[in-house]
C-alpha cells in the first residue's frame, strides 16, 4: 500500500513495511511472547479493510479538512485514507464538500465518524463543539440528502438523528448468512472480513470437542453468539452495554434463532449471579441452574478479564478467549496455568499498526 501520509500520520505505526512484512513482524513477536511454535495466521485485505473510522476536523483560513494525530500528537491535515472501506473513502470528500456549503454544518465541527457495513450502508456522525438544535437537523437533512447515508449530529449531551441511527451488516459463516443490526454507538468489529474468518476459526476448532451449553461474557451485539449458537444446545450471553444488548435481542429475532438468551450483566455481576450472591431483576425468567455449561467464551476489552472473573473461568472445562491485547492475554493465560492451549491464532484486524487480535482455545488439564 502506498499512502501519502505513511511516516507522518500517527495511525499507521508500521508504515515502513509492506503488508506481509508487518504481519511477519507481529507474528514473530507473538510466537516469542507466548513461547509458541505453531499458530494459525489469519490475514487481512491489505487495504480498505477498516469499516469504521473517526477523523478530526481541522479549521484554518482555507476552510475545513480532515485531520489525524501525527506522531507528536499534533493535527496533520489529510485528504484520504487507504485503510478505510471503499465506501468511507468515497464518502469522505463528498461529505466535506457538502458541509463547506453550509455555515451551520461547518461551524465548530470537531470530528466526523463513519460506520459502514458489508451491505454498503453507512452512518455519518458529525460531532460539534457547540450546541446543535432542530434547525441544525433541518439543514443537515437538506444539505446531506444526496449522500444516501444516515446522518447523526452530536454535541455535549445531545444526539440528533436525521434519519436512523442503525444500519445492517451481513456476515457469511461457512456459507450461511447472518444479519446484524449495527448501532452508531456500542462496539462493532472494525474489520468485517477478518471478523468472518475469526468466527469460522472458532467454530472449526471446537467442532470435534464434546459440547453442551455455552456461556458467553462481553458478547456485544451477538457477533459471535449467533453463529456459535448452532454448535451448542443452549447459549447464555451477557454484556454490560444496554445499547449492545438491545441490538443483540433484535439480532436474535432477525435471524430467527431460538436457543440464545441475552442478559445485560457485566462480567462481575454475572459471577455474583452465578454464585447466588446477588439477585438481578434482569435475570427474571432465566433459570441459571438449567444450564450445563461445557464452554465459556470471552472477548473482553483491552484491559482483559478482571481477577474475580478469571477465577470464575477456572470452573469451565473449555475456555475460548478472543483478545485485542496480547499483553493482558498473556497475563490472563499465566493465571490460567491449569489449562493447555489446544489452538492459538492471530487475526490481523489492525494492519499497519502494532496491534493484533489473538484467539486461544484452552482445555483444563485435570
Ligand atoms: C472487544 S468487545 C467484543 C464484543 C463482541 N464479542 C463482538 O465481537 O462484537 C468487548 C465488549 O465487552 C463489553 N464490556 C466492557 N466491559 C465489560 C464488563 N465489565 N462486563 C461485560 N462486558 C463488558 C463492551 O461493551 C464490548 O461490547
Amino acid at each position: 500500500m502506498n499512502c501519502n501520509y505513511f511516516g507522518k500520520c500517527g495511525s499507521c505505526t508500521m508504515y515502513n513495511y509492506d503488508y506481509e512484512e508487518q504481519l511477519h513482524k507481529k507474528i514473530s513477536s507473538i510466537k516469542q511472547e507466548f513461547g509458541l511454535k505453531n499458530i494459525d495466521i489469519i490475514t487481512s485485505e491489505p487495504k480498505n479493510f477498516r469499516y469504521r473510522a473517526e477523523f478530526r476536523i481541522f479549521h484554518d483560513k482555507d476552510g475545513i479538512s480532515y485531520a489525524m494525530n501525527d506522531f507528536d500528537k499534533r493535527l496533520l491535515k489529510i485528504n484520504d485514507c487507504q485503510i478505510v472501506s471503499s465506501l468511507i473513502q468515497t464518502l469522505m470528500q463528498r461529505v466535506l464538500n457538502l458541509i463547506k456549503t453550509s455555515p451551520i454544518l461547518e461551524k465548530k465541527l470537531f470530528a466526523v465518524e463513519f460506520l459502514t457495513s458489508t451491505t454498503n450502508e453507512s452512518i455519518i456522525t458529525l460531532i460539534y463543539h457547540k450546541k446543535i438544535n432542530d434547525e441544525w437537523g433541518k439543514v443537515a437533512k437538506e444539505v446531506l440528502s444526496s449522500l444516501n447515508s444516515n446522518i447523526i449530529g452530536r454535541s455535549r449531551g445531545i444526539k440528533l438523528v436525521v434519519n436512523k441511527d442503525f444500519i445492517h451488516e451481513q456476515l457469511t459463516i461457512f456459507g450461511k448468512n447472518y444479519k446484524y443490526k449495527l448501532l452508531d454507538s456500542g462496539f462493532t468489529q472494525p474489520n468485517p472480513k477478518v471478523n468472518q474468518k475469526m468466527i469460522e476459526w472458532v467454530i472449526e476448532n471446537i467442532k470435534e470437542l464434546p459440547k453442551s451449553n455455552l456461556l458467553e461474557l462481553y458478547c456485544g451485539l451477538g457477533n459471535f453468539t449467533l453463529p456459535l449458537s448452532k454448535e451448542f444446545k443452549k447459549v447464555l450471553a451477557t454484556e454490560v452495554s444496554k445499547a449492545s444488548i438491545k441490538s443483540a435481542n433484535e439480532n436474535v429475532e432477525l435471524n430467527k434463532i431460538q436457543n440464545i438468551k441475552f442478559v445485560r450483566l457485566s462480567a462481575e455481576e454475572l459471577v455474583e449471579a452465578m454464585d447466588k450472591k446477588r439477585e438481578f431483576n434482569r435475570l427474571k425468567g432465566v433459570d441459571l441452574d438449567s444450564y450445563k455449561f461445557s464452554h465459556i467464551f470471552v472477548d473482553p476489552p483491552r484491559a482483559g478479564v478482571d481477577e474475580k472473573t478469571i477465577e470464575f473461568l477456572k470452573r469451565f472445562g473449555y475456555i475460548i478467549y478472543i483478545s485485542c491485547n496480547p499483553i493482558t492475554l498473556k497475563r490472563d493465560l499465566e493465571n490460567l496455568n491449569n489449562y493447555e492451549i489446544l489452538k492459538f491464532a492471530t487475526f490481523d484486524q489492525f494492519a499497519y499498526t502494532n496491534h493484533i487480535e489473538c484467539g486461544v482455545i484452552l482445555r483444563r488439564k485435570n
